[in-house]
This record gives structure tokens, sequence and C-alpha cells, in this order.
């Protein structure tokens, strides 16, 4: 039996409260808080039995409770990143290390040790710059960066690791004697959780006993965190109370909360800290449920309430904790260094990945809807496109499309001929999104269950049998995508010999992958389940949808014979999903409110990594009034992923239906992001070579200015870029911060200017999205407006010359066929430098490995913020050739425009400005 939509979220909306835990009611959290109080358990380094190996350097450490010995390992890791794993040295079975998400064996630098006194041991870099120091007891690191401590490890004394025991039944006398320190009472037991844990009607009956971790970082001087999603939350991270810690547990949560710290469909166990002068990341490698505690002291309750002479020395200092805990596995983490914010993204990036270069046409628009219902449907919805001369990219189709939600087939009343509907949208240069979830209906005549089934392919119950669980299609197997064999098996799906009526127009949404199992705890799976190589659902749980996205976007590779670039989004993530495609929001809502937190949650993706991030346009539960609707398209049209979308029982919201000026507000919102395509594409080529988010925090922009460490309702898009959007109704008025005293910012439309480090009063009407150049950059832009992405390959560009207060400015181009691997295997690309300086604007080579044939010419070029009217304004091509151009110069906006030009995109030339 299908489970219908209305069904789930009615169940959903009235149960939220008690269907997700809060953590409270999590043990391995009460276990922790409870034993730390106690303040009974240190840990001690002997450092006697240091070893040093090619790689790292090893000691063992006790808790002076249990004497269990851990296995501490420190690693110095290229670029300036210091790696700490700490495990049992001797566990009664292995612990889970997270495989899979660091790209390679990071590159290890050696670590030269330099003796302290007895007690303590230093390792440093080979510059010596950077330093370990380690105190044996308690066991202390701290982080060194010339002669500043940037970052105290365990200085807090929060250390916690259960080692793993034999259960209780089975355990022999002298065990028992050993384990004497374990209270094993009944009533203890049951409360801490150790074996089992109850929640609702669930009982997570535990093999492997307790086995949580957890470990405190104190980051000197820093008052501003920010990482660690998905919450829908604001971008710089809260101080937590007890009752209130970040979850990062992946769950499927419909029309999530705003303001709360439990966990939603991703999850990234990754932060960053920022002050003046250093911008530092933690990355803790743990893929079992994870919460995260901050505490911040700020500097004037610190000093004040320390008055003695050592006091003194700290005064003006403020400091930031952060404790890690997990349910399981080892503790790995990843000391980033910075110091720069880009020198922390490079850091990250080199240990998970960069952003997946995307196909072009994804940057345009999509439309999406849970469902566009038939064949019929499709066409009339692109044509309205057409009608209303909308641009756009892809059409969706949600679940409804499949027979019966069984992934990989189709409703054969509703689509009777997919190819057929693939050809007519190829015809208009426009791609198809279908949805393909992990669960797979239970159903013997079904051959995608039937040859899993038969290869043993599914997730497996604590019994060994196949797990299942109820979705969309009523009971379901879930694909074991940790099994590399059946990643493999499941990228095969995508031959277009196996996907029958798939094309290569065609790609994919992975959606539902928490995983989401609706009658499950907290709507997921069971955490005894079982994975391949015998590891439990607990240990691997937030990395499960990282998985199949993987997957897909290798089949999609692979079904064009590793030529094409594959398109994927993913409702659930992990750590380095980046590489494999984007990431939406999942079910927010048609309010403002949620218009409003987007900007934080996806500013919080992007500076970990995942700068492919966007959330529903118009919200997915409800009905947006019309005003709210032209307002998220005019903020997604500024949104790195940009797709309109709504649940199956919100009514009809195709742009058009809103009367004509809200349809030509929409045209227009869309039309600003067909423009600005170049500019887009170009910023995507940096954050895939170079680890550059797209959507920026004003912080990693102007990381030397205060004001900007909090700001989350404006941000820059790469660096030229200040975007705005309206999130508030009947706005007349957005106040908009400039950063940078020296800096000079020009309104995207008017061209009016304004010096920076000042707050404007823009008035906005409904036609007003409040974008702002900075002076000092060129935005290449498109002139004319396509269909869709592909109709403006040959289409004239613009540059908006924008100059800064010394009258020059840089900028750049990326262009490549926009779909193929060829801009990586052959070369096939150009990068282009522009660059204005002492009244000459040139276009230059920025990358001479690059070569691409374009036909495409710089057709209009403004410049900004020039002072006064030129005499004369001349071309001067590479060949020589010298040509002079009309122009017009507007004196009350100071910006000269030249039209009807034709330079060559791909070639050397100048402007000359006399
Ligand atoms: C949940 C997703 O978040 C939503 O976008 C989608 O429309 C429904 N599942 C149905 O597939």
């Amino acid at each position: 039996m299908e489970v219908s939509e209305k069904e789930i979220s009615v169940e959903d909306e009235a149960e939220d409260k008690n269907v997700f835990k809060d953590c409270s009611k999590i043990a391995f959290y009460r276990r922790q808080k409870q034993q730390l109080s106690k303040k009974s358990t240190t840990y001690q380094a002997l450092l006697d039995s240091v070893t040093t190996g090619k790689d790292s350097t090893r000691f063992q450490m006790i808790n002076e409770a249990t004497k269990v010995p851990l296995l501490a390992e420190v690693f110095g890791i290229e670029g300036n990143i210091f790696r700490l794993k700490i495990t049992e040295e001797t566990p009664l079975k292995p612990r889970y290390e997270v495989p899979d998400v660091l790209t390679s064996k990071p590159s290890t630098v050696r670590l030269i040790s330099c003796s302290g006194d007895t007690g303590s041991l230093i390792l440093a870099n080979g510059k010596g710059d950077l330093r370990c120091h380690i105190t044996a007891n308690p066991f202390k690191v701290d982080l060194m960066c010339k002669e500043e401590v940037v970052m105290s490890i365990n200085s807090l004394g929060q250390l916690y690791f259960e080692h793993l025991q034999t259960p209780l039944k089975q355990r022999t006398t002298r065990e028992k004697e050993e384990n004497a320190s374990i209270d094993t009472s009944q009533e203890n037991q049951e409360d801490l959780g150790l074996w089992e844990e109850k929640f609702a009607e669930f009982v997570d009956v535990k093999v492997n006993g307790p086995a949580s971790i957890g470990l405190d970082f104190s980051l000197h001087g820093f008052e501003h965190l920010y990482g660690i999603p998905q919450h829908a939350e604001s971008h710089r991270l809260k101080n937590t109370s007890d009752e209130d810690v970040y979850r990062l547990y992946n769950l499927d949560v419909y029309g999530y909360k705003i303001h709360e710290k439990m966990g939603i469909y991703g999850s990234v166990p990754y932060l960053l800290a920022h002050k003046l002068g250093r911008t530092v990341g933690i990355f803790w490698l743990n893929s079992s449920e994870t919460l995260v505690e901050i505490n911040t002291e700020p500097a004037v309750k610190y000093t004040l309430t320390q008055m003695d002479p050592e006091a003194a020395k700290q005064k003006g200092s403020s400091r930031t904790d952060v404790h890690w805990m997990s349910e399981s596995g080892i503790i790995d983490v990843f000391l980033l260094t910075g110091p720069t914010p880009s020198d922390v993204f490079k850091q990250y990036s080199s240990l998970t990945g960069t952003q997946a270069m995307p196909p072009l046409f994804s940057l345009g628009y999509h439309q999406c809807r849970w469902n566009y219902e038939d064949e019929q449907d499709v066409k009339a919805v692109d044509a309205g496109f057409d009608k209303h001369d909308i641009p756009y990219d892809v059409i969706w189709l949600d679940i409804e499309h499949t027979k019966g939600k069984r992934y990989f087939t189709w409703d054969k009343k509703r689509f009777p001929n997919p190819q057929r509907m693939q050809e007519l949208l190829r015809n208009k240069k426009r791609k198809l999104v279908v949805i393909s979830d992990p669960h797979i209906k239970i159903d013997p005549d079904y051959s995608v269950y039937a040859k899993a089934k038969e290869q043993g392919f599914f997730v497996k119950n604590h019994k060994g049998e196949d797990f299942e669980g109820i979705c969309w299609p009523g009971l379901s197997s879930y694909l074991d995508f940790t099994n590399p064999k059946v990643r493999e098996w499941y990228s095969g799906l995508f031959a277009f010999s196996v996907y029958q009526g798939s094309t290569d127009i065609l790609y994919i949404w992975n959606d539902m992958n928490e995983p989401s199992v609706f009658r499950g705890p907290e709507k997921t799976m069971q955490k005894n389940a079982i994975h391949h190589g015998n590891w439990e659902h607990r240990e691997l749980h937030n990395i499960y949808g990282f998985y199949q996205q993987k997957a897909t976007a290798e089949g999609l590779i692979q079904r064009s014979k590793g030529k094409e670039r594959p398109f994927v989004l993913t409702r659930s993530f992990f750590a380095g999903s980046q590489k494999y495609g984007a990431v939406w929001t999942g079910d927010n809502r048609a309010e403002w409110s949620y218009l409003k937190i987007s900007i934080p949650m996806l500013l919080t993706l992007s500076i970990t990594g995942i700068s492919f991030c966007g959330a529903d346009v118009g919200g997915f539960i409800g009905n947006p009034e019309a005003e709210l609707l032209v307002r998220w398209y005019q903020a997604g049209a500024y949104q790195p992923f940009f797709r309109g979308h709504a649940t199956i029982n919100s009514k009809r919201r195709e742009p058009w239906l809103f009367g004509k000026e809200h349809t030509r507000l929409i045209r227009e919102a869309i039309r600003e992001r067909y423009a600005l395509l170049p500019y887009w594409y170009s910023l995507f080529y940096r954050a895939h070579m170079t680890s550059e988010p797209i959507m920026r925090p004003l912080w990693v922009e102007f990381p030397d200015e205060l004001e900007t460490f909090g700001m989350e309702d404006e941000y820059m898009l790469g660096s030229a870029l200040l975007v705005h959007p309206v999130t508030e109704p009947k706005a007349t008025v957005v106040d908009v911060f400039l950063p940078g005293s020296s800096e000079v910012w020009y309104d995207s439309k008017t061209f009016a200017s304004w010096e920076g480090a000042c707050t404007v009063n823009i008035p906005v009407t409904l036609d007003t999205i409040p974008v702002f150049q900075r002076g000092g950059s060129v935005v290449p832009i498109k002139r004319v407006i396509g269909k869709s992405t592909g109709w403006m390959t040959d289409s004239p560009y613009g540059l908006r010359v924008a100059l800064s207060t010394k009258g020059s400015a840089v900028g750049e181009l990326y262009l490549d066929d926009g779909h193929s691997f060829q801009y990586l295997h052959q070369k096939q690309f150009l990068h282009r430098k522009f660059c204005f300086c002492s009244g000459v604007l040139s276009n230059s080579c920025a990358d001479e490995r690059g070569h691409y044939p374009s036909k495409c010419v710089v057709e209009q070029i403004f410049v900004l913020g020039l002072k006064k009217q030129p005499s004369s304004v001349t071309t001067h091509s590479s060949d020589g050739k010298d040509q002079p151009v009309a122009f017009t110069y507007c004196a009350r906006t100071s910006t000269l425009s030249l039209e009807k030009l034709s330079l060559n995109v791909g070639t050397d030339w100048e402007v000359h400005i006399k």
C-alpha cells in the first residue's frame, strides 16, 4: 500500500515534539554529562611510550579510573593542518573509522619532536612556526602558531572514551571485577542507556554497548564560530545550554521549525572560528550521531571575574569552548590553522575535495512541483515559460511519475512516452530531472528490487534479514550504499540501456536519503540495522545519503562513458558531498521567516564546502502570497541552486499565475539570473579549482571588520557583488551595510555610488533587488537572454567595470562547452582576465593552458565611477589595429557607456580611455 503525503504531513505536524528527540532523550549525552560533572576521570599521556613513525607520532594514554589504554596519534598534514586520532589501543572489536570522505590519504609532513620538560612533548613543523605542545598529566594539547596559543585541546578535561566491553551476560568473574568501577545496577543501566535505550515505542538494543567519545577544544580569543550544518539557525553559532545543543543527526523533518538546533537532513561536522587576524577550523570526522556544545566566555566577563596579575595578562581576551560528542567511532579530528579564511577553505578542501564543476544548465532556473501530473502537464508548463517569455532550463518530476513509486520506472498512463517528452524538451534546449530515492518497494516483480534482493544488496536488520521500513511505496527495503558493490550496481542502473525511457537530458534527484523511514524511530532507520562489513547503522548514519549521491553521480558519468558532467541534487549530505553535486534545504514553508532563514542556512553550507546549495523558492509547504513569491524569486535568483518547488497539496504557482505585474517581476528576477550566468559560472570554476565559496558571508571578504562578523541578512556573491534580499513584507526601505572604509559601492541598476563603511537606507519597491557592485571589480554578463542557457551560448557579453577609489578594477571570465569534462582532460576552456588601470581596460589570458574556440563578442562595456568625461575612446586589438569608439558619458552617475562593440571575448585587446 502506497503512503499518501497527506497521511504523513498531518501526522508529522501533530507529532513533531514526540517524533524527534531533544538532547535529554539522548543516552550518550546524559552519560557524558553525568560522568564529566563528577570530574573524576582524567587522562594522562604516557610520554615514555612515544614512538615516531614516518607519518605520525604515537603515544599511549591512560584513564586513571578505568586504566584502559588509549592510543593517540598526531599527524602533521601538508598545508598547515594537524590531525589527532585517539582510539582504544586494543579494542574488543574494531571501531568504525569513516572511509571515503578524505579524497586521498592526506600527505603528511614530518613533525620534529623537540623535547619539552619530562612532562611534555613539543611537535613542530619544519619551519617551527606551528607547534603542538602536549602536556602529559592531565593530558592537554596546545596548538601554537608562532608564539600564540590558538587552540587548546582537553584543557577542560572533557576527553571521554567509552571502551568496548563484553556484554554483561557474557562476562567472566574476572571481567566483572575489572569493570567494577562501572555502575551496572539495573536502574542506572536503563537511565544511562548502556546496552539498551528506549525512545517512544522504540527500543535500541546495543550489541556493542556504550561506545561514545567526546573532546573539548578551547579557541583562544575567538567569539565568532560558524558551520556544523544543517540547522535552521543563524549563521553565527550560538551558545548552547544543557537542554539545547547542536545536534548532527540526519533526519527528515517536514516543515522543520526555525531557530532550532535539532538535526535536519544533512550533517557536516566541521566548524570555523574567526577573529581579527586569524581563522581556524575543526573538522571532526565521525559519522555517528554527534552533539556540539558551544560556550563563549566574552572578554569582559572573563577579565572582571579574575583580578589577579595572571588575569590581567588575559585582559581583553575572550575564549570559546567547543565540546564535540559522538555516539561511537573514534576521535579523528583535523585542526585547520588558517590563518586567513581562504587558507581554511583550501585546507578543508584538501581533505574533502572541492565543489564539483556543474553543467552550465544547472545554474539556470529549475521548475519543480510535486507533481507535474503527466506529459501534457509538462508540455503545458514548458510552453507557459515560452509564452510568458521567462527563461528556464529544467523541469522536474517528483515521485508520482513512477509506476507506484518504483524508481527507474514510469507511470505509463501519465507518461506513455517519456522519450518523446524528453525530445520535446531537448528541442527547446532544456533538461529533465527525475527523482530516485533509496528505498526500494518490496515487490518481487520489480526488477530493481528482485536484483538487489538476490545479490544481498539491502541493509539488514539486527537479525540479519533484509531491513524493511515504510516509505512512499509502502513496505520497502533500503539499498546499502555503503557497500562499494551496491554503489557500482546502482550506478549501472542509470545506463541508457537499463533505465528504460531515459535519455542524456535526464538528470537525478536523490531524496529521502537520511534515510527517511516513516514509522521508524525519529522517522529514520533503527540504529542496530546492519550494513556492509557488519557495521551497525549507528556508526554511519550521517553518511548514508552521501553515498547515494556519490553512486548516482558516478552512474551519470558512466552512462556517458566518462564524458559528461553529472547533475545530482541530494537532500541528505555529509562532509565532502560537494564533490557529487548540489544540496537543498528540504521542506521549508511558504512563510517570510523561512525566506529569511534561507540566507544563513545557505551561508553555513557554503563555508563548509557545499557551494552548490539552494532553498525551495516560494517555500515547499503552503501557499505563498504573490508578494512573498516575488521576493523569493528575487532572493533565489542570487542563490547558487535556483529551483521553485511546491508540495502536492499546495496551489499551482507557476510564475504566470499571479497576475501580469507579478509575472513581470518574476520574469525580471529570473532574467537577472540569466544575465549574470557568466559571473556565476566563473565563480563555480573558482570554487571548483581554488575552494572559494560562492555565497560568502561578509566576514569572509572583510575579515578585519568586526561589524561584518555577525551579518547574515546580506552576503557577497564572489568578491564583486553584495546582495541584500528583501525578506520583509511591504518593505519600503532596507538598511544595507556597505563594508570597507576604502571601498566604493555601486547600485547595480542605477549605478549610484556610496563610500564603504556605512549603512545606507535604500528605498525599495517590489521591483527592487538590492545588489551592489564593489568598486575594483569587473563583472561579465550576458546581454541577450534566451529561452534557456542553451540558447545563450553565442549571445554577446557585456562588462560592468566598477572602478575602485584608486580608479582601477579587475575581474575574470571562465568559459568552456558547459557540459563535458574536456575542460579537464583536453584543457578546452578559456580563462580570461580583465584589468582596468590608468584608463586602459585590457582583456588578457589568465591561464595559458586553456584553449576554446568562442565566437562570442563583448558588445557593451560600462565603466562606473569614471570621474570625468573622456575626450576619446579607442580599441586596440592584438594585431595592432586601433579603432575609435563612440561613447556616451553620464556626468550624474559618472558612467561611461560603450555600445555596439565587437571585441572577441577570447582574444587580447585593450580599450583606451583618454
Ligand atoms: C520530500 C522532499 O523534501 C520534497 O521536496 C519532495 O517533493 C517530496 N519528498 C516528495 O518526493
